[in-house]
């Protein structure tokens, strides 16, 4: 059997002696998209942040592929993230460069590509984020949804094995929310990926994910299928379930 894809045991993450993360344990297995929903400032970011190690906690372990990241210095750390493809809750491109340099980025940092194999890469991924062509385009010219589908495709320029998703489809259009949702289950059939998407989006969390987890002061209260969440009692779940803490 494989090790999983990202185990979170005992963490504990506080700022300013302000609990986060108090001994949070969660399980996520190769090939899983699993949805991390809760409410607002609940440690969602944080909890992604700490799978590539941008953030330390003070106690626990994070294990990615069976190695713990957490007693990791940078450089080895660097290692770690070639594997791990984020999209940031901003969509966070860098204004000053074309989509094409944009997604050329991390190849560019990380590998020893030549140029035609970087340019290959560059038509590659955009084809598979349904944005062929937009290599000159300036990400100031592009839509909400399009600046997500570039983050998209530079995070998935490194063929990573886990891609981290925070608050794709907030801001978004029901056409664009979809168009992503699509690629997010696109990207776990063609690419075989672990997938961690943090949303407020309960339709969205329904639609794309094996497993739904609900973060809740400092823990993962509950984790389960999207059937099983549909049906659970808790009324923090029913409160998101129904929309009222979305
Ligand atoms: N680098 C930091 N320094 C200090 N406090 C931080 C830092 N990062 C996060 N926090 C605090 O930790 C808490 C959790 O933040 P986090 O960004 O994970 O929330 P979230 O669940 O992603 O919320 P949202 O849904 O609004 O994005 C917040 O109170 C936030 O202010
Ligand atoms: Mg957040």
């Amino acid at each position: 059997m494989s090790a999983p894809a990202i185990e979170f045991r005992q963490v504990y993450k506080s700022f300013n002696h302000i609990p986060i993360l108090a001994g949070m344990d969660f399980t996520i297995e190769p090939g899983e998209t699993v949805t991390i929903i809760g409410g607002s400032g609940i440690g969602k970011s944080v909890t992604l942040k700490l799978i590539v190690g941008l953030l330390k906690p003070e106690a626990g372990q994070i294990l990615i592929e069976g190695e713990d990241i957490v007693p990791l210095a940078e450089d080895q750390l660097i290692r770690i993230r070639k594997k791990i493809g984020m999209v940031f809750q901003s969509s966070a491109l860098f204004d000053s460069l074309s989509v094409a340099e944009n997604i050329a980025y991390p190849l560019r940092e990380h590998t020893a590509m030549s140029e035609q194999e970087i340019r290959k890469r560059i038509t590659e991924t955009l084809y598979l984020v349904g944005l062929e062509g937009a290599e000159d385009k300036e990400p100031a010219d592009l839509s909400g949804g399009m600046r997500k589908r570039v983050a998209l495709a530079r995070a998935i320029a490194l063929t990573p094995r886990i891609i981290l998703y925070d608050e794709p489809t907030t801001g978004l259009d029901p056409t664009n929310t979809e168009k992503i949702n699509e690629l997010i289950v696109d990207m776990d059939r063609k690419l075989a990926v672990t997938s961690v998407v943090v949303t407020h989006d309960m339709r969205s969390a329904f639609k794309i994910s094996n497993r739904i987890g609900l973060l809740d002061k400092g823990r993962i209260v509950i984790a389960g299928t999207p059937e099983e969440i549909q049906r659970a009692d808790l009324p923090l779940v029913r409160q998101f379930v129904n929309g009222t803490m979305a």
